[in-house]
């Protein structure tokens, strides 16, 4: 198990987290099958894997179910990361951030309920407020929650370096979940430098990368011509058309050689490229099946590796992404 720190915490995750974004069957096609996404929980225990991400957004409330089951009788060797804030209509639809006191309060019960547990490790803002509520205002009542001994630590997401900057953030929150992959980079601009100095005692935040296969793409199985169902959030996703979409599989396809030189899947040299970069703590990758979580895993010592051409990653994103 390779584990890192959180700055000011006493989480030590393991380099590679697990997203249940997926499990939760909604948004992410017609294959997710809750038996399946039980054994590829399963399979992160096994290969090292100690937390796992969850919201109420995935499927409403059924990740978090499904995770809960994968967990039995194991809760205590495990790190769960949960969010706070977001509310949908009658539908399910339209979810937009909600930070009353009285919406995060009852968004926490209804986690520790469906996750069948009394607290939660991390409990993250899952976006900027849409209503108003300054972030101050929501961080005392985090605060409360977690002085009540139902949240262990808290975390910020999607919140852009305007936003970060704006919060007396010092030892308030702990990280920031934010996009970063190969191909996804405002990260290294616009956020590192403030993340750098928002943590505890104006050290560093720590920073949890989400999409770090940018939705798939980094793993080389997709293809010119892929189509996907209409229930998967990728057949509206503009990096998944177009030219935007060939250029990355011109890189992914270049990728590829490259990591069957080494002996590595491509999914594993990509997660490691984004665990190797100044300013991430650990990547979140998401996974159906057992077999994916076993490729993602391997990142975890890859990233270790001085010996691996690190560079020429660095050199054929450079040439081909536009
Ligand atoms: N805070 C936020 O606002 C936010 C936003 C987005 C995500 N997240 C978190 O970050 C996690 C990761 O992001 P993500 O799930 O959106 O994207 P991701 O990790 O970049 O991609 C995950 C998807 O890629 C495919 N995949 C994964 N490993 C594979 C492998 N080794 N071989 C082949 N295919 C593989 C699977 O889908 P297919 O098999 O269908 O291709 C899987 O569902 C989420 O689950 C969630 O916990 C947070």
């Amino acid at each position: 198990m390779i584990l890192r720190r959180l700055p000011g915490t006493d989480l030590d995750l393991s380099t590679v987290g697990f997203g249940c974004w997926a499990a939760g069957k909604t948004w992410w096609g017609d294959d997710v099958d809750d038996e399946l996404s039980v054994d590829a929980m399963h399979a992160a225990l096994d290969q090292g894997i100690n937390w796992f991400d969850t919201a109420p957004l995935y499927g409403h409330g059924h990740a978090d179910e499904v995770l809960a089951r994968a967990l039995i009788g194991r809760r205590d060797r495990v790190i769960i990361a949960t969010k706070v804030g977001v509310r949908w209509d009658a539908e399910g639809h339209h979810p937009e951030s909600v930070l009353t006191d009285q919406s995060l309060r009852d968004d926490l019960e209804s986690s520790l309920r469906r996750l069948r547990t009394d607290h939660i490790d991390l409990l993250q803002v899952h976006w900027p407020c849409q209503h108003g509520t300054p972030l101050a205002q929501t961080l005392t009542t985090l605060h409360a929650l977690r002085d009540e001994g139902k949240v262990r630590w808290l975390g910020l997401c999607n919140y852009n370096a305007v936003g970060l900057g704006a919060a007396a953030l010092a030892g308030e929150v702990h990280s920031l979940q934010t996009p970063y992959s190969l191909l996804r980079r405002e990260f290294e601009s616009e956020l590192r430098p403030v993340t750098a100095t928002r943590g505890p005692g104006g050290g560093p935040l720590g920073v949890l990368a989400y999409e770090p296969l940018c939705r798939g793409l980094l793993t080389g199985k997709y293809g010119p011509r892929q189509r996907f169902a209409d229930s998967d959030l990728r057949a509206r996703d503009d990096r998944f058309q177009g030219d935007r979409y060939l250029r990355a599989l011109t890189i992914v396809s270049r990728l590829s050689l490259l990591a069957r030189r080494i002996h590595v899947p491509v999914a594993a040299l990509a997660l490691a490229w984004a665990l190797r970069q100044p300013g991430i703590s650990a990547v979140i990758a998401g996974a159906k099946r057992a077999g994916q979580v076993a490729e993602n895993a391997r990142a975890m010592a890859l990233a270790e590796d001085e010996a691996q051409p690190w560079a020429e990653v660095d050199r054929i994103v450079a040439a081909h992404r536009g």
